[in-house]
């Protein structure tokens, strides 16, 4: 874990030249193996990660997923900021999914070893795969920027977390929140992302 300044400094190094909306695009244009018009794509600001952790309060070592992780933004800044023990980003589209192991293999290569202390007994693990088909019961904390627009498709999510996740897991949702009474419910906050200012739903299985 970095002071959250040097942590900055790195993660704009690693994702400055990147751009995730074309390689979203492009990647929705070639891989017509995957039906990607219910999907979506965004960003969020490095200093909106920081604010929506620290507002979860998460169990401080734990297991971090980011289910729909694009370009690895939000998995490779838990790395760099956080304590996590275990961060994984699972992405169904293998183009953002590549890129998102591009940056992991530059940060290994490039700027790891010099501050390796960091990350002793920490791992990073990119999955290219479906939400729906990932095994979640190791998490302790689940993000979910907004993948998909169908609220349906949301609600075979909650179901899927309701029998999966163990008890006092958190989770984060953008603009759309989890209703089942079984969540326990932690409050909602306004973010800054890359498409204008959205709402963070936040509760607790
Ligand atoms: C709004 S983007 C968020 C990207 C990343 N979490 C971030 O905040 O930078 C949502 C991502 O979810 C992915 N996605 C949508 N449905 C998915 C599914 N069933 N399984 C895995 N990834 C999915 C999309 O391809 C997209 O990259």
């Amino acid at each position: 874990m970095l002071d959250a300044a040097q942590a900055e400094n790195l993660f704009n190094k690693l994702y400055g030249e990147i751009k995730g909306y074309e390689i979203s695009t492009a990647s929705r244009a070639k891989e017509t193996n995957v039906d990607s018009s219910r999907m979506l794509y965004g960003e969020l600001p490095f200093t909106t990660w920081q604010k929506i952790v620290e507002f979860a309060n998460p169990k401080a070592d734990g297991v971090f997923f980011d289910l729909g992780s694009g370009t690895g933004r939000v998995v490779l800044e838990s790395y760099l900021l956080f304590s996590f023990k275990k961060v994984v980003g699972v992405e169904l589209l293998s183009g953002l999914h590549n890129k998102a192991c591009e940056v992991k293999e530059n940060f290994e290569k490039n700027f790891k070893p010099a501050i390796a202390e960091n990350f002793s007994g920490r791992e990073l693990q990119l999955i290219n795969g479906d939400i729906f088909k990932t095994n979640l019961s190791e998490a302790d904390f689940i993000f979910m920027n907004h993948p998909f627009k169908d609220g349906e498709i949301f609600m075979e999510l909650e179901k899927k977390f309701l029998k999966e996740l163990k008890p006092g897991t958190k989770i984060a949702t953008i603009i759309r929140s989890l209703k089942s009474p079984e969540f326990k419910q932690l409050g909602k906050q306004s973010y800054k992302f890359s498409w204008g200012d959205s709402t963070t739903h936040f509760c607790e299985v």
